[in-house]
Formats: structure tokens, sequence, C-alpha cells
């Protein structure tokens, strides 16, 4: 038997100011884009960024149904009309920002796994990596560089070839 060991690492920044012009700007539309959000089961609002090799930003917010599991997340709501508005095109980078009116938010809320999964099949098709940038309304900022460093031993579509 061997004990194999995977490690991980992200960068805990005290405010965006730490971040690149570009970044700083990707991280401020994903918390505007906290408004756009349409979550009055849950109350709570996440909006999302993407920042594209053509320059272009696609933004996502929390779309909630009333029939619970058919709402999307912000992260893929961003990353679908990313995909199907310019396809093939690379993503730079994702900046999500949370925040609820019921409590206060104490750290940036990290991605769920399906939004990790539908993130991983867009960097293992552009065999590039793709920035995170985790934020709430203020503060703290953190920093994953690439969706692998999210979900390591990940199931991707290569399992699916023969
Ligand atoms: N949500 C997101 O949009 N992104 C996340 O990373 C976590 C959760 C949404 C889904 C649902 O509308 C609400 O937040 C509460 O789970």
């Amino acid at each position: 038997m061997i004990k194999k060991n995977l490690s991980i690492h992200y960068y805990e920044l005290d405010d965006a100011s730490q971040l690149s012009d570009t970044e700083q700007n990707l991280v401020a539309m994903a918390r505007q884009m906290t408004e756009n959000a349409y979550a009055p089961y849950s109350e709570f609002f996440v909006g999302a960024a993407i920042l594209l090799k053509n320059g272009k930003v696609v933004t996502g917010s929390n779309q909630e149904n009333g029939a619970y599991p058919s709402g999307l997340c912000a992260e893929r709501v961003a990353m679908f009309a990313a995909s199907a508005a310019y396809p093939g095109v690379e993503m730079e980078a994702i900046a999500v920002s949370a925040k609820t009116k019921r409590f206060n938010l104490h750290e940036p809320v990290p991605p769920c796994g399906a939004c990790r999964q539908s993130m991983m099949e867009y960097e293992t098709l552009q065999k590039a990596p793709i920035r995170i940038l985790l934020s709430k309304e203020s503060g703290k900022v953190l920093v994953i560089e690439k969706v692998g460093d999210l979900l390591p031993l990940s199931f991707t579509g290569d399992s699916l070839k023969k």
C-alpha cells in the first residue's frame, strides 16, 4: 500500500488593493453583480465575473427557483454564459463575491462542488489555468491559482476516452 499525498496552496490578501488593476476591476464587478442575484429563498446573494482572453468580461449571479434544485449558482451562470457567447475563448480568471443581509459574512465563500466540476471542465479544455478570486462585500480576498487546486484528484472527460 502506498500512501499518496496531495497538497494545495492559495493566497489570502487583506483586501483587493493587492491585486492588479484588471483583477481589482474583476472583483469589483463580481461584488456589483451580487445586486443582480435572484435569491428570494436563501437571501444569499452571489455575483461572478469572468475575464476572457479576448478582454471581454462575462458576469453572472445566482438565480433561484421555487422548486429549489432548479436554480443555479452565480459561477455556473457566468461560466455557461461565457462559453455560450464566446465558445472556445480561454477564461483567464473568475471573481466570485457573496453577501447576505441576514448576517455578516466573516470569510469569502468558496464555490460549491458542482461549480468546481464545471470550472474544471473549462480548465481542462483550455489547458491553461483559470485563476479564482474569492471575496465578500469588502476586505479579505482569497486567490486560488487554478481550478485543479480546488478539485484535486478530479474526474474529467479524459476518463471517458480510450
Ligand atoms: N451559491 C452560489 O451562487 N455560489 C456558491 O458558490 C455557493 C452558493 C448560491 C446558490 C443559492 O442560490 C444560494 O447561493 C444559497 O446556497
